[in-house]
C-alpha cells in the first residue's frame, strides 16, 4: 500500500503553500483532564519515564482543581483533576473519561494568533490572558477544535520560569529513569461520520495548515472495517494532525468504537518520537505497558522485500523487532519503525504510538492493514467489533 501525496511536488513546496498568519514553533504542552491526577502522574512517571516538573493546587492557591506537570526531553504533559462537583473539568471527565483537553501550541504572539484564527472562523475558548509571576509573564489564548478539544496559544518569550505562572516546581524523591521519549511527532483526532473534510477545511481556513497526505477507505480497510484519514500540517512541518473518520464496513471500526466510548470527537493517539525504539519499547514493556499484538510471521518475512534498498542502511535486527512486535514501513526517503499501545485508560479511547523515523516522513501506511487487524482482535475481545 502506497501513501498518496495530494500534489506531485515535494513536501517543502507543499509547506510553502501553508499560510504564515499563524507561525507555530512547536507543541508547548498537552493537558489531560483525568479522574485522579495524582495517580495518573505516578503512572506516566513509572511506566513512560516522565519526570516531575511543576505543580499547582490547593497549596498554590487554587480552589477548584489540581494540575501535575511532567516532562521528558521536549514533551510536557499536564494532568488536571477537578476538586469539586461543580467543575467543567469534572463534567468533561464524566462525559469523555480521561482524555486530552488541550493541545497547546508555542507561538511568538498569542494575541495575534487568537485574533487571526477568530477572524477566520474559530470558536473562542479563552480570550487572551496575561499571567505573571517573579519570572516574567506568559500570554495564553484558546480556540476550540473538534469536539471539546482546545488549541491553546502559548507565548512565553517574556518568561524565564519553568512552566507557567501559578505553578511551583514539583520536587519528588521518586525519579524513574527516562526511557528516551524525545518529542511529539503527531497527534491524531477522530471525528464523526462525514466530518473529516469539514475539519480538514477548518485547519486550512482557520489555522493555515495544508493537507499533505490522504488515505481513503479503499486504502485503509480490513475484511471487517474501514476508515479514512487526512494528514494536516503547519508550514514548517513541526505540527502534524491527522484526522480520521469512520467508513462503512461489515463490522464496527475502531473509530466508531472510539466515538461511542469517548462520546464524541477527540484525540485518538499521541505519537512520540524516540531515537532508539528497541530500547524504549523494551523498557515500556518491562514497566507494564501493553502493546497491540505482533503482525504474523509472514509480515516479518516480507520486510527485506518491502524495504528494498533501505535494508542497506537498516541497523535494527528483524528478529529483535519481531520479538517486541515493532512494525516497519518505508517510503522513497527512508524507513520508520512504530508500535501502538493498547488504550491507556479504562475506556477504549486514547492510546500512544512510539515512532522512530529513519528518513521516512509518512505515517506507516504499509502497516495499516496489520495494525487494524490487531486492533480488531482487541475489539473482538471487548465485544465491540
Ligand atoms: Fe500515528
Amino acid at each position: 500500500m502506497k501513501e498518496i501525496k495530494n500534489v506531485e511536488y515535494g513536501l517543502e513546496k507543499i509547506f510553502e503553500d501553508a499560510q504564515d498568519f499563524l507561525p507555530l514553533m512547536g507543541t508547548d504542552y498537552v493537558e489531560f483532564y483525568v479522574g485522579n491526577a495524582k495517580q495518573a502522574a505516578h503512572f506516566y512517571k513509572t511506566a513512560f519515564g516522565f519526570q516531575s516538573y511543576a505543580y499547582a493546587g490547593l497549596e498554590t492557591g487554587l480552589k477548584d482543581r489540581v494540575s501535575y506537570v511532567l516532562k521528558q526531553d521536549k514533551i510536557r504533559l499536564v494532568l488536571t483533576t477537578a476538586l469539586n462537583s461543580q467543575s467543567d473539568i469534572g463534567e468533561h471527565v464524566k462525559k469523555h473519561g480521561d482524555g486530552v483537553k488541550v493541545i497547546a501550541l508555542w507561538v511568538d504572539d498569542a494575541r495575534k494568533s487568537y485574533e487571526e484564527t477568530i477572524k477566520r472562523g474559530a470558536k473562542s475558548y479563552m480570550e487572551p490572558i496575561v499571567e505573571k509571576d517573579a519570572h516574567g509573564e506568559v500570554v495564553r489564548a484558546g480556540i476550540y477544535t473538534y469536539g471539546e478539544t482546545v488549541h491553546m496559544f502559548v507565548e512565553r518569550k517574556n518568561y524565564k520560569g519553568e512552566f507557567l505562572p501559578g505553578f511551583r516546581k514539583w520536587e519528588s524523591d521518586y525519579k524513574p529513569a527516562s526511557i528516551g521519549l524525545k518529542y511529539i511527532d503527531h497527534m491524531v483526532g477522530n471525528v464523526g461520520w462525514g466530518e473529516m473534510n469539514t475539519w480538514v477545511k477548518w485547519y486550512e481556513d482557520v489555522m493555515g495548515f495544508v493537507n499533505f497526505l490522504s488515505f481513503d477507505d479503499k486504502q485503509i480497510h480490513t475484511e471487517y472495517s474501514a476508515l479514512m484519514s487526512k494528514v494536516m500540517s503547519n508550514g514548517n512541518g513541526r505540527i502534524k494532525f491527522p484526522i480520521n473518520e469512520p467508513a462503512k464496513g461489515k463490522k464496527r471500526s475502531q473509530i466508531e468504537e472510539y466515538l461511542d466510548f469517548y462520546e464524541g470527537s477527540g484525540v485518538q493517539h499521541i505519537a512520540i518520537a524516540t531515537d532508539d525504539i528497541i530500547k524504549t519499547v523494551g523498557e515500556l514493556r518491562y514497566r507494564g505497558i501493553e502493546f497491540l499484538s505482533a503482525p504474523p510471521q509472514a509480515y516479518y518475512d516480507d520486510i527485506p522485500n518491502r524495504l528494498g534498498d533501505h535494508m542497506k542502511i537498516m541497523k535494527e535486527d528483524i528478529g529483535e523487532l519481531q520479538k517486541l512486535a515493532i512494525m516497519i514501513d518505508a517510503d522513497e526517503e527512508g524507513y520508520l519503525l512504530q508500535i501502538f499501545t493498547k488504550p491507556v485508560e479504562d475506556r477504549p479511547t486514547l492510546f500512544f504510538e512510539i515512532i522512530q523515523r529513519m528518513g521516512a516522513r509518512g505515517f506507516g501506511a504499509g502497516n495499516f492493514k496489520a495494525l487494524f487487524e490487531s486492533i480488531e482482535r482487541e475489539q473482538a475481545n471487548r465485544g465491540t467489533l
